[in-house]
């Protein structure tokens, strides 16, 4: 017999002596998953006793996050901004800076309640359906040049019931988009493609198409920025997320006869993480 709490440290020193990440809180959220509770519940309740069958999946699931497979993908699921979303290894697994990305950028809208948001490189389609939720009566569009990922995000949108309120494109950015938008999002691929064999061996199972900003990082969100006035209603606002070396550059891209001045936005670590512009 085994308790939560043994099974837990036991599965967080595997992963301390595999060099993966944050070996606790992954060893916590296996046998959270496993037991269908809370990872609140796995501390607080770490005295009770497992079952052998629910054991044996924490162990299952442990030896695959050991191979350096990302528990997302594992276990297909992963959460944002509160809700439940299905992850495949053909999209991204959002990220917490992404739920400051929608945070800080609806703060930053001027047209207050936006009636038709674009989302660009929409991957599991996580942010065109949180802000479906914030903005019910708006209209989103949703956009990914990958066929895999927009079926993810489909997917997502039906599981949560906002799939009639938004309209998935495939679309290289802005090429198959028709109207013009008030709020337009977008956390591009913004990594140098030749940092991404330099990344951990679990981002570098994400998709490539997901990660890859080309040469210099910055070619994704270059474009961008420079059609998003085409597809912007004049006080339409721009939110973008950068890389943590990219503001200063990303900011130069707004051309001042189409743009007022760019805004910064910090994530909760002090990295400038974020830009937001107002077309004129
Ligand atoms: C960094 S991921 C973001 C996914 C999701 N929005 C999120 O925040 O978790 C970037 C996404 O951009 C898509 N993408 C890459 N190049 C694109 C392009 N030229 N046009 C449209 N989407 C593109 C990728 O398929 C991927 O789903």
């Amino acid at each position: 017999m085994i308790t939560i709490r043994q099974l837990v440290e036991e599965g967080t020193k595997q992963l301390k002596a595999a060099n993966i990440d944050e070996a606790q809180t992954h060893g916590e959220l296996i046998a959270a998953f496993v037991l269908n509770k809370s990872r609140t519940y796995i501390t607080a309740f770490g005295g009770n006793i497992v079952f052998e069958k629910d054991e044996r999946l924490f162990r299952q699931i442990l030896e695959e996050k050991l191979k350096g497979r990302p528990l997302a993908h594992i276990i297909g699921t992963t959460e944002f901004y509160g809700r439940i979303f299905n992850v495949s290894p053909t999209v991204l697994i959002p990220r917490p800076e992404t739920e400051e990305l929608i945070e800080q950028a609806v703060k930053h809208l001027t047209i207050k309640q936006p009636q038709n948001i674009l989302d660009l490189c929409t991957g599991s389609g996580c942010v065109a359906i949180t802000l479906a939720f914030l903005f019910h009566s708006a209209a989103v569009v949703s956009a990914d040049i990958s066929k895999e990922a927009l079926a993810v995000a489909l997917k997502n949108a039906q599981n949560l019931n906002v799939a009639k309120r938004i309209n998935f494109v495939q679309s290289d950015l802005f090429e198959k988009i028709e109207n013009r938008f008030d709020f337009i999002v977008s956390n591009p691929p913004y990594i140098p493609s030749e940092v991404i064999a330099t990344l951990s061996p679990e981002v570098r199972r994400e998709p490539k198409l997901a990660l890859d900003g080309g040469a210099t990082g910055l070619e994704v969100i270059e474009r961008i920025v420079k059609d998003a006035p085409k597809y912007l209603n004049p006080r339409g606002t721009l939110a973008l997320e950068i890389g943590y070396d990219q503001a200063a550059k990303a900011v130069k891209l707004f051309k001042p006869r189409n743009w007022h001045k760019p805004v910064i936005g910090k994530d909760i670590s002090g990295v400038e993480r974020f830009v937001f512009a107002q077309r004129k």
